[in-house]
């Protein structure tokens, strides 16, 4: 169900019937006021001064034409130049009914078999996740759900980073320090892991040998070397079982079988570097491979390198970015690949699809997307790092919220028993997190705050967590079973009204998501939602109102909010709670 939809195509239809040439597209929007309708056109000013025509004049050419079902109430014009639209309750009440009957409120299926692909998580082997990954990991996991929601093959890839110079310095350390053992018998930690990760680093810019040692052994571990690969096979299974118990914190989607890290392109790469020399896409430079690009340049006009095999014949990040690509065409059958990262990586990522392009390993109008998000910051707008200037590990950032939620539940209800207290203070800590994260436009920086995302008031989880709870002991409270009314909805108060017009737009929210990835849209909705339940919740008695049939017809509404409510959570992958 999208009303603003119908309406700009009624509208347009009457445009086109009037004989207007060139018109804008009407945009339709929320009515602000009740006096002004439910909706109104906003740009009739504009369409009717590019045909040179009044305001008034042509918002009566439109209504001689106008096509009024029983979907419209009244039609009726402010000025300077606003159409305002009235829908018929009983309209409303008809579409609402519908919603009873159906898992998906009024959201069709979109009718094709798109495949789409969405890069998301990647955290990188021998690392703790962090922040960064965090709102990659989310932000991601929302469109994959709404997007599969809608009814496309959605592919989550998780592009792992597992595959690298970085594994040979790994195995030399290991194995100068004897460790090889007590990580094969699982005795290593991720942390620990970690650690011998930036020593052998530190050691290989201060011990030639070591590093010559560290490069025996990626190219050990690129011919298929046992040792080295049972080793490196162990450290991708340490991150990844830590990482995959993380996801199952956060509520998302992802499990292994999503797992597609770099190394899985890595048998194509020295075939990809042929291909692009042979069709002089690339150049050797300095014994090194380069690919030169018209589109980018850099500060001094120049065109900008992209460098896809280093002098030691190492291949990069990029040549395996140009592999993936061409694998997700070529053999997943990608329609859209959408990639979550952060905006630092834009560059990257325009110059591996202009390659691509150029290589005909993709077509050109292959649908490719790059959702960005900006940073984590604190309130005096300073990076959100740790003390001594490190990113925070996402498990950090974790138990800290369930611990402040613990001790939030624990001052308002100190006899819950403990198991409960530990259950809801994961429920209520994760979702607070993920909740302030998913509300504010990926697009720009964000100030992280623990007291407002906590906070039972305002656009938070706690708020919106609470607001269904309360609809559900309302529905417990009437003893009524809401399948059993054969009674229709009866829309007679504004606030009834405005809240049934506001779950019929889920689909329209639903929709913008599917084209943007722009989870702070639907928590929005929600919010609004909530206080217009709240509204209506002041304005109308439910459960004592004068006649029963309004009681039943309110307690039909307020059962489609909670069912709207949930499915909304559940996009944003956030628990509901029957109890709070
Ligand atoms: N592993 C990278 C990182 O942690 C993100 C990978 C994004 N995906 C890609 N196809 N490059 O920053």
């Amino acid at each position: 169900m999208n009303i603003k939809y119908i309406i700009k195509k009624d509208i347009e239809q009457a445009l086109i019937h009037i004989g207007l040439k060139n018109y804008y597209e009407p945009l339709i929007i929320s009515s602000k006021k009740i006096e002004l309708g439910n909706y109104q056109v906003d740009n009739l000013i504009k369409i009717a001064n590019k045909n040179k025509i009044e305001p008034y004049d042509l918002f009566k050419k439109i209504i001689f034409i106008f096509n009024i079902n029983n979907m419209y109430k009244k039609i009726t014009f402010s000025y300077p130049g606003f159409i305002n639209i009235f829908i018929n309750q009983d309209w409303l009440s008809k579409k609402l009914e519908k919603l009873f009957i159906s898992s998906r409120l009024g959201v069709k299926y979109i009718d094709t078999r798109k495949t789409i692909v969405i890069d998301y998580s990647s955290p990188n082997i021998a690392k703790e996740m962090h922040i960064g990954h965090l709102r990659s990991t989310i932000i991601g996991d929302v469109t994959v759900r709404t997007l599969e929601f809608l009814g496309y093959n959605v592919i989550r890839a998780n592009h792992i980073g597992d595959w690298g110079t970085q594994f040979g310095m790994l195995i030399a350390y290991l194995k100068y320090k004897k460790l090889e053992r007590k990580l094969k018998e699982n005795l290593i930690s991720l942390k620990e892991i970690e650690d011998y990760y930036c020593k052998s680093k530190k050691k290989c810019d201060l011990d030639k040998n070591f590093e010559r040692e560290s490069r025996k052994y990626v190219v050990k571990l690129q011919n298929g070397d046992n040792h080295c690969y049972s080793i490196w096979k162990k450290l991708v299974s340490i991150t990844m079982n830590y990482n995959y118990n993380i996801y199952k914190k956060l509520n998302v989607t992802l499990n292994k079988q999503h797992t597609m890290g770099e190394s899985l392109y890595s048998k194509m790469l020295p075939e990809i570097v042929k291909d692009l020399k042979e069709k002089k896409i690339a150049i050797e430079k300095d014994g090194a491979t380069i690919i030169f690009l018209d589109e980018f340049k850099n500060r001094l006009g120049k065109n900008m390198g992209v460098v896809i095999q280093k002098k030691d014949k190492a291949f990069l990040y990029s040549t395996t970015d140009i592999a993936c690509l061409k694998y997700r065409y070529e053999i997943l059958n990608a329609d859209r690949i959408i990639y979550y990262t952060d905006s630092r990586q834009k560059q990257h990522l325009q110059q591996i699809w202009a390659i691509s392009k150029k290589a005909n390993y993709i077509p050109q109008n292959l649908l490719l997307e790059h959702h960005t998000f900006g940073m984590m910051l604190y309130k005096n707008k300073r990076p959100f790092k740790t003390r001594d200037g490190n990113t925070i590990k996402l498990t950090e950032l974790l138990n800290e919220a369930t611990n402040r939620a613990k001790n939030l539940i624990k001052n308002k209800k100190p006899n819950l028993p403990k198991r409960k207290l530990i259950k809801l203070a994961n429920i209520i800590g994760i979702s607070a997190v993920k909740y302030a994260d998913l509300s504010k436009n990926r697009n720009t920086n964000y100030i992280f705050d623990w007291d407002t995302m906590l906070s039972f008031e305002g656009n938070t989880s706690p708020y919106i967590q609470y607001a269904y709870t309360r609809i559900i002991s309302i529905l417990k409270k009437s003893n009524i079973r809401i399948n059993k009314i054969s009674e229709k909805i009866n829309l007679t108060k504004d606030s009834e009204i405005k809240l049934a017009i506001k779950i019929l737009e889920f689909e329209e929210i639903i929709l913008i998501i599917e084209k943007k990835g722009t989870p702070h849209i639907m928590c929005n909705y929600l919010y609004q939602l909530a206080t217009y339940f709240s509204n209506f919740y002041e304005n109308c008695s439910i459960l004592f109102a004068k006649k029963i049939k309004t009681c039943k017809s309110r307690l039909k509404l307020s059962f489609l909010t909670a069912k709207t409510l949930k499915k909304g959570l559940n996009i944003l992958g956030i628990k509901i709670l029957k109890k709070m």
